[in-house]
C-alpha cells in the first residue's frame, strides 16, 4: 500500500505526541511566581480593584479578599458586581468586599465614583486599574472622547488622579495597571483621543490605549518619587475571559479553540497583577512594566520615552481638567 503523508495524523504516536506537546504548553503558561505560596497578608489595607466582576479582575479581588484586605470592587453594573461580591464573599469568607458603580468610559461617573469613596474611605493602599475592552464599536462619548480611549486610558488616568492624595495619605501604597504587550503595536497620536485620524482595524486602538497606560504610568511614578507610592503597569497574558466579546463569531471561536491549550485561564492570568499588587518581590519598585510571567522586561521604546511621557501626562492632565 503507497504512503501518504497524510497518514502521520493517524499514527498513534501523532496523536500521543500531540497529547505531550499540550500538556508541556499548558504546564508552562503558569509563572515561577505562585500566589498561594506569597504570605503577605492585606488585613488592615483597602483596595480597589476596577472591572472586578469578570475576568482577571474577579480572580485579582479574590486573591486580596483571601488575604483579609477591604476590597472595593469597581465596576459598571449593579448585577454584575453584585454576583460577583457575593461570589468572592463566599469563596474568600471574607465580608468586607463592597461594589461600588463606575463606568470608567465617562468622567462624570469616574468623578462621582471618587468622590464616593473620597467621602468614605480612610485609606487607600491598592488601585489595580484592571478594567479595559478591546474592539469597541466606533464610538465617540458624551465628553467627546473615543470610547476606547475613553474606557482603557482616559477614565483610568483620571481616577488615579483623583485618588492619588488618599493614597499618599496611606503610603506605602501601590497603583497597579493592567496594559497588554499589544502596546508594541501601539502608536501616539494625541488627535486618537477625540476619535481623529484612527484606523479601526482589529484591536488598532486598543494598542494606542495600551500604549498610553504605561507611558502615563512611568511618568506618574516619576512625579510620585518621595512618596511612598509606586506606579507600575502589566502584561497579563494571553487570557482565556470575555475579552473577546466584541469581536465576532468566528474570532471568539479561533480564540477560545487555540486557547484551549495555548492561553491562560482567567486565574492564571491575575497573577502578574497580583504578584505587583501585593509581593514583597516589588516592594518600593517603581515606574516598570512586567510581563506574563511577573518578570521586569522593558517596554516598547515609546513607552521609553520621558519627554513623550511628560507631553502625554500633561495632555491626559488638561484633557480631565478641561472636561
Ligand atoms: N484577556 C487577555 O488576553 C488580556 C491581554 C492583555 C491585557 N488584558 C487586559 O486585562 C484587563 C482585564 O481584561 P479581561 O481579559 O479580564 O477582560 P474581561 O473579562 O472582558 O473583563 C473586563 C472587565 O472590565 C470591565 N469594563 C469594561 N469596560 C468598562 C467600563 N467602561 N467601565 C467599567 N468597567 C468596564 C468589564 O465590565 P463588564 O463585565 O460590565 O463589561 C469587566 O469587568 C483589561 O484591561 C484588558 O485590556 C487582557
Amino acid at each position: 500500500m503507497e504512503w501518504m503523508w497524510t497518514d502521520v495524523f493517524s499514527h498513534p504516536l501523532w496523536a500521543f505526541s500531540t497529547l505531550i506537546l499540550g500538556l508541556v504548553v499548558r504546564a508552562q503558561r503558569r509563572g515561577p511566581w505562585d500566589p498561594r505560596a506569597c504570605p503577605v497578608e492585606l488585613k488592615g489595607k483597602t483596595a480597589i480593584v476596577t472591572g472586578a466582576n469578570t475576568g482577571i479582575g474577579k480572580f485579582v479581588a479574590l486573591d486580596f479578599a483571601r488575604r483579609g484586605a477591604r476590597v472595593i470592587l469597581a465596576c459598571r453594573s449593579e448585577a454584575r458586581g453584585s454576583a460577583a461580591m457575593r461570589e468572592i464573599r463566599q469563596r474568600s469568607g471574607n465580608e468586607d468586599v463592597h461594589l461600588r458603580l463606575v463606568d470608567t468610559s465617562s468622567l462624570t461617573s469616574v468623578r462621582e465614583f471618587a468622590d464616593r469613596i473620597l467621602k468614605e474611605e480612610k485609606q487607600l493602599h491598592i488601585l489595580v486599574n484592571n478594567a479595559g475592552a478591546s474592539g469597541l464599536p466606533t464610538q465617540i462619548t458624551s465628553d467627546g472622547l473615543e470610547v476606547s480611549f475613553a474606557t482603557n486610558h482616559v477614565g483610568p488616568f483620571l481616577l488615579t488622579n483623583l485618588l492619588l492624595d488618599l493614597m499618599k495619605r496611606s503610603a506605602p501604597a501601590r497603583i497597579v495597571t493592567v496594559s497588554s504587550a499589544n502596546h508594541w503595536r501601539g502608536t501616539v497620536d494625541f488627535s486618537h483621543f477625540r476619535g481623529d485620524n484612527i484606523s479601526y482595524g482589529m484591536d488598532t486602538v486598543y494598542n494606542h490605549t495600551k500604549l498610553h497606560n504605561i507611558i502615563c504610568t512611568n511618568e506618574l511614578a516619576r512625579r510620585l518619587q518621595g512618596t511612598g507610592v509606586t506606579a507600575n503597569s502589566l502584561h497579563p497574558g494571553v487570557v482565556m475571559t470575555e475579552v473577546m466579546r466584541h469581536y465576532n463569531l468566528l474570532m471568539r471561536f479561533l480564540f477560545n479553540l487555540v486557547g484551549i491549550f495555548f492561553f491562560k485561564s482567567a486565574k492564571e492570568g491575575a497573577v502578574s497583577t497580583i504578584y505587583c499588587a501585593v509581593s514583597e518581590e516589588v516592594e518600593g519598585i517603581t515606574g516598570k512594566y512586567f510581563d506574563s510571567d511577573c518578570s521586569l522586561v522593558l517596554p516598547a521604546p515609546l513607552a521609553r520615552d520621558p519627554a513623550l511621557a511628560v507631553k502625554d501626562f500633561e495632555f491626559c492632565e488638561r484633557l480631565t481638567a478641561k472636561l
